[in-house]
C-alpha cells in the first residue's frame, strides 16, 4: 500500500452516493481513522480468506467481537442491501462474509434497504419488495442459517424506524451537511434513511434483541460516513458516556446528573463523587459492563459502538468502475451461467501484448480482474492461489488458459448458485416483512 503524495490526491472520491478515481486505501485509512485489519488478524481463530488476503483492509474496533468470540459472549453481525439492482458478486462478497461471522458465533441481522432504493433511486415498492427478495434468497443460498439470524425490510420493521425516529431528535442538518455534504436541496427523505441506517446497526443492541452487545458491520470504505456518524449517535442516546481515568473510569451523564446519583446508589467498586462525573476505581471493562446493565435498567439504551470492517472495491471486469449501467463489467448473480463465463473470458487481465512478451516478462495479477475473481471469489486455499500468482508471475501461466479455468470456475458456482436459490425457503426464516 505505497503512498504517493503527488498522484492521485484529486481524483479519488469515496462517499455512500459516489465512489470514482484510484483507491488509494493507505489514504482511506488515514484520512477516515480507520485501523489496519493486519493489527487484529493474529487474534482470530480461522480468519476468513478475504481477511487472510488483505482484501479486507480496515476496521474499527474488532478487537470487541474477537474478544466476545474468545469469551463465548454474544456479539452480532449486521449488514445491509441496497435492492436498487440484482445482486452481484460484490453483494455476494459482503453476504459472505455475514455468513462467516454468523459460523464464527455471531447473530446475523440483514437489513433490506427499501426506504433507501426508495428515497435515494425513486424505485417503487414493489419493485424494491421484489428485487428484496432477491437478496433474502441470495444470501440464504450462500450459507446463512436460519437460526440465529433475522432477515428484513426497513420499511416493515417498526423497532428500526421508531429508533430512527428516536436517533433523528440528535442530528441536525449542519451536521448532516458536514457529513454527506447535503445540499438545501437535499430531500428530507434522503436525509432520514441515514437516520433509518444508524438503526439498522444500533437495533441489535435494543432490549427485545437481547440488550447491549458487540456489533461488527462489514461494508465497503465508502459506508464509513454512515458508521462514523452512527458510533457518535450510538453514544450521545445513550446516558452514560465513559472515559479511561489512570485505574479507572469517568463517568458522565449525558442526560443530567440525577442519573449519576442514582447510579451511585448501585455502584460496587470504590468511586469518588462529584458533581458533574464520578470516579470510579477498577477494572475497566468490568465497571463499564456494570454501569451499561444498569443504564438498561433505568431504561436507556446503552449502546456500544458499533465495530465494522472496510473490503475493498471490486475492480470492473472491463477494466473501470463496475455499473450498473454497463452489464458486462460485473457478474450478476443471476446471470446466466454461460453468459458469465463469456464475461470472464473477455475481462482485462494483468497479461502482456504478446505470448512471447509475456513469458519473458510474465502477468501482472496484482492488476488483473480475473485473479481478482480467484482470490475473492473462486478460490478458497491459499497454496492454490499463491500457485496461480508465482506462475502468473514468471510468465509460466498465459492468460488464455487462465481465463478459461476462471470462467468454468464462475459457470459451476452459477450452477450451484441456482439450484441453491431454487431450495431455498424463505418461510424456514425469521423475515420481517409485512
Ligand atoms: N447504504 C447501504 C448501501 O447502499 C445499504 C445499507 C442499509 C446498510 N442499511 C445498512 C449497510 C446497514 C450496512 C449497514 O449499500
Ligand atoms: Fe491474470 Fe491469469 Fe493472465 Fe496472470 S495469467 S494476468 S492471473 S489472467
Amino acid at each position: 500500500m505505497a503512498m504517493n503524495k503527488e498522484s492521485n490526491m484529486a481524483d479519488m472520491v469515496v462517499t455512500p452516493w459516489e465512489v470514482g478515481g484510484v483507491i488509494d486505501y493507505g489514504r482511506l485509512l488515514k484520512e477516515f481513522g480507520i485501523e489496519p485489519f493486519s493489527e487484529v488478524i493474529e487474534e482470530i481463530e480461522n480468519p476468513m480468506h478475504l481477511m487472510r488476503r488483505g482484501i479486507i483492509f480496515g476496521h474499527r474496533d474488532y478487537f470487541r467481537i474477537v474478544r466476545a468470540m474468545k469469551e463465548g459472549k454474544p456479539w452480532a453481525v449486521m449488514s445491509g442491501f441496497m435492492p436498487s439492482g440484482l445482486p452481484h458478486f460484490g453483494h455476494k462478497m459482503t453476504m459472505d462474509e455475514i455468513v462467516w461471522h454468523q459460523r464464527a458465533g455471531g447473530f446475523a441481522h440483514v437489513a433490506i434497504a427499501d426506504m433507501e432504493a426508495h428515497a435515494v433511486r425513486g424505485l417503487s415498492w414493489e419493485k424494491v419488495r421484489e428485487i428484496g427478495e432477491m437478496y433474502l434468497k441470495s444470501i440464504a443460498a450462500l450459507g446463512l442459517k436460519p437460526e440465529r439470524a433475522i432477515l428484513y425490510f426497513q420499511s416493515s420493521f417498526s423497532a428500526v424506524k421508531d429508533l430512527a425516529f428516536e436517533l433523528s431528535a440528535e442530528v441536525n442538518w449542519s451536521e448532516l451537511r458536514a457529513i454527506y455534504g447535503f445540499t438545501p436541496e437535499t430531500p428530507l427523505a434522503k436525509m432520514f434513511v441515514t437516520s433509518i441506517q444508524a438503526a439498522d446497526i444500533l437495533h441489535p443492541q435494543l432490549k427485545d434483541f437481547g440488550g447491549p452487545k458487540p456489533v461488527v458491520v462489514p461494508v465497503g470504505a465508502d459506508q464509513d460516513p454512515h458508521i462514523r456518524l452512527t458510533r457518535d449517535l450510538a453514544a450521545r442516546v445513550s446516558l452514560f458516556a465513559f472515559e479511561k481515568l489512570e485505574g479507572g473510569v469517568r463517568i458522565r451523564s449525558r442526560k443530567g446528573g440525577e442519573y449519576l446519583r442514582k447510579l451511585e446508589k448501585d455502584l460496587s467498586f470504590e468511586f469518588r463523587s462529584y458533581a458533574e462525573h464520578i470516579d470510579v476505581f477498577g477494572d475497566y471493562e468490568e465497571i463499564v459492563e456494570f454501569v451499561r446493565e444498569k443504564e438498561v435498567e433505568m431504561g436507556g439504551f446503552a449502546f456500544i459502538p458499533p465495530s465494522s470492517t472496510y473490503h475493498c472495491f471490486i475492480t470492473g471486469l472491463t477494466g473501470g468502475k463496475m455499473s450498473s449501467s454497463k452489464p458486462e463489467s460485473y457478474i450478476s448473480l443471476f446471470d446466466e451461467p454461460e453468459v458469465a463465463a463469456k464475461k470472464v473470458k473477455r475481462a482485462i487481465t494483468g497479461g502482456r501484448g504478446s505470448a512471447e512478451e509475456q513469458r519473458r516478462l510474465g502477468g501482472e495479477p496484482e492488476k488483473c480482474a480475473v485473479f481478482e475473481l480467484f482470490s475473492i471469489h473462486l478460490i478458497e486455499d491459499d497454496g492454490e492461489l499463491e500457485e496461480i500468482r508465482s506462475m502468473c508471475r514468471n510468465g509460466e501461466l498465459l492468460c488464455g488458459e487462465c481465463k478459461k479455468r476462471a470462467s468454468q470456475m464462475v459457470e459451476e458456482l452459477l450452477k450451484d448458485f441456482r439450484e441453491r436459490v431454487d431450495a431455498v425457503n424463505l418461510d424456514d426464516y425469521e423475515v420481517v416483512w409485512r
